[in-house]
């Protein structure tokens, strides 16, 4: 795998390259949510190159930006193990010189849910992405849909900005009790770790109740707040259901929505959400969710 750092040697590699390009962008700390991507990406595409930049645009002031896990060797080695062909790993400057004054801003859909909690958040999201697809200018971009609305944010760029790039959504990785993968997991304490089903025991209760055909977008809710709030070391920041497509939350459900949450567990903040909609598969085959039921 060729590691790259600056700039112009990107440049350079995107000469070079023949056939169809598939883009990673991550904040490393790799795990097989990542790797789902890059397994997708090496199925579909030429080549495959992975970014890995912890980019401190869409951190808030208070979040967890400088302790936010780091493991460049490691990372590598998953990347190398998993057939990439290039890793691009900028320094700071090389992303944001020191007078970078531009900003990317998606309006309308950015303003609830994360870009409610984390103001900046999304334009640091979207900030980056735009930088990226320009960088390296891939063929097709692999995002995970843990992050719902970051995925519809970055979906809704690629179409106002017109770049040429299908962005392509990853089904969510999930250990066996259910719990979704994220590089923030590795935050909690093993009591935390037990606490932390909690976000995924919320949603599959939600989605048990639509699959028998509750359609209120308030039930539906009420029916995560209760399993989350069981959990004494669960705090909850939000809980929605909201229209697939605008984010908007329902009062009745009449097509494909998206039940998202967002929980502290101790310290540790996590997001999760599952699509409902008679198109999508069962996010929680083969998990052995009862277990941890508190
Ligand atoms: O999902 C992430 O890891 C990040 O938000 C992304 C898309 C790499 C932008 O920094």
């Amino acid at each position: 795998v060729e590691i790259i750092e600056s700039i112009e040697a990107l440049w350079a590699a995107r000469r070079g390259v023949g056939g169809r390009l598939g883009l990673v962008p991550t904040m490393g700390a790799l795990h097989a949510g990542h790797l789902a991507l890059v397994e997708r990406a090496r199925a579909e595409s030429d080549v495959v190159w992975v970014t890995i930049f912890v980019n401190p645009l869409q951190f808030g002031p208070r979040e967890d930006l400088s302790r936010y896990p780091r493991d460049l060797e490691g990372d590598l080695a998953k990347l190398a193990a998993a057939g990439v062909d290039l890793v691009f790993t900028p320094p700071l400057e090389a992303i944001y010189p020191p007078d970078f004054s531009t900003r990317v801003e998606v309006h309308g859909i950015t303003a609830r849910l994360e870009g409610e909690r984390r103001p900046g958040h999304f334009v640091g999201v979207a900030t980056v992405v735009t930088k990226l697809f320009a960088l390296t200018q891939p063929h097709r971009a692999y995002f995970g849909k843990k992050d719902a609305q970051q995925l519809r944010v970055i979906r809704r760029l690629t179409r106002d900005l017109g770049f040429p790039i299908e962005i392509v959504p990853v089904a969510t990785v999930r250990e066996p009790d259910g719990l979704a993968l994220s590089s923030r997991n590795l935050y909690l304490d093993p009591a935390e770790r037990r606490a932390a089903t909690a976000l995924s025991r919320a949603l599959h209760a939600a989605r048990a109740a639509w699959l028998a055909g509750e359609r209120g977008g308030e039930a539906l809710r009420n029916t995560m707040w209760s399993v989350l709030e069981a959990e004494p070391l669960a705090r909850i920041d939000y809980v929605s259901v909201a229209d697939d497509a605008t984010l908007e939350e329902c009062a009745r459900l009449t097509g494909p929505a998206v039940a998202s949450l967002a929980v502290f567990i101790g310290a540790t903040r996590l997001i999760d959400n599952v699509r409902l909609a008679d198109d999508e598969p069962d996010p929680f085959a083969g998990a052995a969710l009862a277990t941890h039921q508190s």
